[in-house]
């Protein structure tokens, strides 16, 4: 049995743990940080990485298939997942390889196993024992089911759905949230027939309505079947087949049923609620500054309440490790927290929707610039939207959202627009480079400014 101290002891090393221990290190603090898989967690290893591959793979799949839209001869001969599995493996081993140099480099002390939180700023691994000046709580996430839905076989989370050995032939995705639209387009590029039951009334329904509706409508043109305000009432498989039934008697059946209805808080198991932790619906309560009710411990990313995203933990290590180093760092504002959604076609948004800021304020002006008016977006040949969300006829612009391909990347100019306050004429002032998507966020604030170019006003 050994103890140790330390300025910091984190358990966790996901985004939001590792993310601390990388930012309290290159503070001067001493630091440990447990963890009893990979450095890296969801988002290296099961999420954002592995999925983005995945969807790199099956856009070249379509260009492949649809090279002759653009007079290119080409046909798209099959999907060999042993390579498409290598070739993602391969990107996460590397990013894997970075990422521990990092924290030996920085001398983080990285202590491999499963770690308990177990009261007065101590987490025990087995015997030992490391006591923090500080600690920070950081297990992430998982993928839930609902109850009664036993995950195995033909029915699969997203944790089985990014390393298959084949691709599928017949999918069903319960759930149009984030990871139900991302692998539903993955699937359908690599030749699938793909429907997503969704029990809400639109797809990704926690994005502005008319992201939606313009990805339901890029969705029926890829012919992914999206049946909305559905009722799920059970699954049953075979060895070859699942079928999922809905409450209106309808039957699909699939080689493959992917469950996307969300992700849980990691927060059992851990010693949380005995070390007398506040604990909410299974996520550890913080105040703005992440503290818990526990003096000198704190909580980041997934098992606090709010957007479960990897740059949000990121940005909750970074926060944490300042504020005990010393620093005053501002607290992480929820809403300035850019979403960006990579199916084919990407919805970004940043800030409110429209209905979140009419609830806010009196006078709420939008406007809409359609890609069709986009030089870049046109030889691309995608179709989409760019909206802004205007507070009062002189106020910021508190909602940007994008639907596109590629618009994933025009986040950038779009949170600072938001985190900036910036005014629709501070934008419009500013010249967007000919011919790039980005335009059109320029052209969407010339519009808003009153004086558009490209478009009809
Ligand atoms: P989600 O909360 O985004 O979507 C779950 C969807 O399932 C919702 O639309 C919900 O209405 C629906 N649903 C729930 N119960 C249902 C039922 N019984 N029948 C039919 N539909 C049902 O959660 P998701 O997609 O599982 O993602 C989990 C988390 O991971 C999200 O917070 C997401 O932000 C994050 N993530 C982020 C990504 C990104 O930033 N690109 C990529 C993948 C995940």
């Amino acid at each position: 049995m050994a103890e140790q101290t330390a300025d910091l002891v984190i358990l966790g090393g996901g985004s939001g743990g590792y993310a601390c221990a990388l930012r309290a290190a290159e503070l001067g603090l001493s630091v440990v940080l447990v963890e009893k898989d990979k450095l890296g967690g969801t988002c290296l290893h099961r999420g954002c990485i592995p999925t983005k591959a995945l969807l790199h793979a099956a856009e070249v799949a379509d260009h492949a298939r649809d090279g002759g839209r653009v007079g290119v001869r080409s046909t798209l001969d099959g999907i060999d997942m042993e390579g498409v599995n290598s070739y993602k493996d391969g990107v996460v081993s590397k990013l894997y390889k970075g990422l521990q140099g990092l924290v030996s480099s920085r001398g983080v002390t990285l202590v491999e196993g499963a770690g308990r939180f177990v009261g007065d700023r101590t987490v025990a691994v087995g015997d030992d024992r490391y006591t923090g000046t500080n600690v920070v709580l950081a297990t992430g996430s998982y993928a839930r089911t609902l109850d009664g839905l036993e995950i195995g076989g033909r029915i699969v989370t997203s944790d089985q759905a990014i390393s298959l050995d084949e691709a599928p032939q017949r999918v069903v995705v319960l759930g149009g949230g984030v990871i139900g639209v991302e692998f539903a387009s993955v699937w359908r590029s690599f030749g699938a027939d793909v429907t997503v039951v969704e029990a809400l009334g639109h797809l990704v329904p926690s994005e502005d309505e008319f992201a939606s509706k313009l990805l339901e409508r890029a969705f029926r043109r890829r012919k992914i079947k999206a049946k909305t305000g559905a009722t799920f009432a059970g699954a049953r498989q075979t060895d070859d087949t699942v079928t999922v039934a809905l409450e209106s008697g309808e039957e699909i059946e699939a080689d493959l049923l992917l469950v996307a209805v969300g992700r849980g808080p990691n927060t059992t198991g851990h010693g949380y609620t005995e070390a007398g932790l506040t604990m909410e619906r299974g996520f550890v309560v913080v105040d703005e500054q992440l503290r818990t009710n526990l003096d000198g411990v704190y909580a980041v990313g997934d098992i606090t309440p709010g957007l479960q995203l990897a740059h949000r933990g990121f940005a909750h290590g970074i926060f944490v490790a300042e504020r005990i180093a010393g620093l005053a760092p501002a607290p992480v504002a929820e809403a300035g927290i850019p979403r960006v959604t990579y199916c084919e076609p990407e919805v970004a948004s940043v800030g409110l929707t429209e209905a979140q800021a009419r609830e806010q304020h009196d006078d709420v002006r939008t406007v809409t610039y359609d890609l069709g008016g986009n030089g870049k977006s046109q030889i691309l040949q995608t179709s989409g939207a760019v909206k802004l969300v205007q507070a009062g006829e002189d106020g910021p612009v508190v909602g940007v959202h994008m639907v596109g391909s590629r618009v994933g990347e025009l986040i950038g100019e779009a949170q600072l627009v938001y985190n900036w306050e910036a005014l629709p004429t501070d934008v419009a002032a500013l010249i967007h480079a000919h011919p790039t998507q980005n335009e059109a966020l320029g052209e969407a604030h010339l519009a808003l400014a009153g004086k558009p170019l490209h478009t009809h006003g």
